[in-house]
């Protein structure tokens, strides 16, 4: 295959045009962090191709939709919206104009030609590691061909993809996502990740500071790194020796004006002590970590797969929280995995008890074509499957609010993101991931702010600004 990218690309100029002219992109990003990151990559090598961003799918002349495969709700949204896609297609072709549509993500991976069987209208079907061959396929397909492109290819799609222009990163806001590891091999008996993402593969560290260090110059303040098993991470670090996520933190952290460093998603048998040490040692490390455990049962664990124990869980989050006491932990659960009894979910229940939880995602147990799970014994009523994950999320909101009324009183430093809803507020990020509302101008964007908490809403911290001083909270601005 022809590659339209070079691989020097990087320096190259933007071929955008601007005016009436140039072909406009509407990207609909559905699921994880890792696709809003590949979202912002793609869109950068259409921006380079010459095509200009738009926000609505009327004003566009190519809809990309980047799509989920985790759970069925995700999965389906797809083809509802491309129903409504081919109804704009025809009538934009009875107007003698045309529309194009692509899909990308792990729908495009799992499903690859039996998208364009149920769905005609799209016109290009492009897997996660085959993003860099996006303007070549769009192009083959405006000559008429239908493209599916899903295989692993040998390349690096990030050698091939080139990186964001300053502009579009300051654009995109302080905080920035950073890719660093991508696939798994973990094989839990749910998850469709090790098919639709592939193989565990971690970015080289030149890489990785050469892109923190591009973010960092153009203003961006926080990096979150991102990957499906981001703490499997491991690399050739700049003394020769092998690195895990730990050394690349502490190396990160060394970069002039990134003062927030985040990570997500950690398994919890990849959490060493050299990343535990990072998080004791490194003030830029946030105290915050979202660490899955699934579930709290022995026997489901075992199902599922996950190679630990409950109990190894909780000594590890024991171990964390001495080395760093006031990291925030949130996690991911799901209820209703064949088998699962009474007795399991209430030793889930447990052990979200036991370790008290800042936030965390739960979610009914659903089968995903190809994996173990789906032909397993003993599924789960969906009634019973609603029941508890019911109860479950009630126990955590309970915990969130707890972590929230704590951090009343508490002055904490807070990296201002963007306007509130009223004039004269901004929204920041605490330490421990809570959107916090202060008193502060637009100017401010960008800063990092010492507030005091001085009350909880409903998704949202109230505070206000606390002076020089360190202790003097200016009560007329609140
Ligand atoms: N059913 C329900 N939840 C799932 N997850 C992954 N696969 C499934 C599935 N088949 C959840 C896990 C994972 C999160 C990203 O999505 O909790 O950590
Ligand atoms: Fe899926 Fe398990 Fe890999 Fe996470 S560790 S991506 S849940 S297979």
């Amino acid at each position: 295959m022809t590659q339209t990218i070079p691989h020097d690309i990087e320096d190259a100029a933007p071929a955008a045009q601007s005016g009436a002219s140039a072909k406009k992109v509407f990207v609909k990003t559905y699921g994880c962090q890792m696709n809003v990151y590949d979202s912002e990559r793609m869109g950068d090598a259409l921006t380079r191709d010459g095509y200009q961003p738009v926000d609505s799918v009327e004003a566009a002349d190519l809809v990309l939709i980047n799509t989920c495969h985790i759970r069925e709700k995700a999965a389906e949204k797809v083809y509802s919206q491309l129903g409504r896609l081919a109804k704009l297609k025809q009538q934009r072709n009875e107007e003698g104009g045309d529309l194009m549509v692509a899909v990308a993500g792990c729908v495009a991976q799992a499903e690859g030609q039996e998208i364009i069987r149920r769905a005609p209208v799209v016109d290009v079907v492009i897997g996660p590691q085959t993003y860099h061959r996006l303007p070549d396929a769009l192009e083959r397909a405006r000559a008429g061909e239908s493209v599916v492109e899903t295989e692993f290819p040998a390349e690096d799609k990030f050698d091939r993809l080139p990186a964001a222009a300053a502009a579009a990163i300051r654009g995109r806001g302080v905080s920035a996502f950073l890719t660093v590891q991508e696939g798994c091999d973990k094989f839990c008996t749910f998850c469709v990740v090790p098919y639709t993402r592939g193989a565990e593969v971690s970015r080289p560290v030149g890489k990785i500071l050469q892109e923190a260090e591009r973010l960092a110059q153009a203003g961006v303040r926080e990096i979150t790194l991102l990957g499906q098993n981001v703490n499997a991470w491991h690399g050739e670090g700049g003394d020769g020796r092998e690195w895990g996520l730990g050394e690349l933190v502490r190396r990160l952290a060394k970069i002039e004006g990134l003062d927030r460093i985040r990570y997500t998603t950690s398994h919890p048998r990849d959490m060493d002590d050299a990343l535990i040490e990072a998080h004791r040692d490194l003030p830029q490390l946030m105290p915050y970590l979202h660490l899955p455990v699934q579930s709290g049962s022995d026997r489901i664990l075992k199902a599922m797969n996950r190679r630990h124990t409950a109990e190894d869980y909780i000594r590890l989050v024991e171990k964390i929280r001495k080395a760093r006491p006031d990291i925030a932990l949130s996690g991911d659960f799901i209820v209703g995995f064949p088998g699962e009894t009474d007795a399991d979910f209430q030793d889930t229940l447990r052990l979200i008890r036991d370790v008290e939880y800042a936030a965390a995602f739960s979610f009914k147990y659903s089968i995903r074509p190809g994996t173990p799970g789906a032909g397993m014994d003993g599924q789960v009523d969906e009634a019973v499957k609603s029941a508890r994950l019911a109860e479950l999320q009630a126990l955590i909101s309970e915990q969130t609010r707890a972590f929230g009324r704590g951090c009343i009183g508490r002055t904490v430093d807070l990296l201002l993101e963007k306007s509130g809803r009223n004039t004269g507020q901004l929204v920041g990020r605490s330490p421990w991931l809570q959107p916090v509302i202060v008193d502060a101008k637009a100017g401010q964007i960008g800063d990092i702010v010492s507030v005091r908490i001085m009350q909880t809403g409903t998704n949202s911290l109230f505070a206000e600004p606390v002076g020089a001083n360190g202790d003097q909270p200016r009560s007329e601005i609140v």
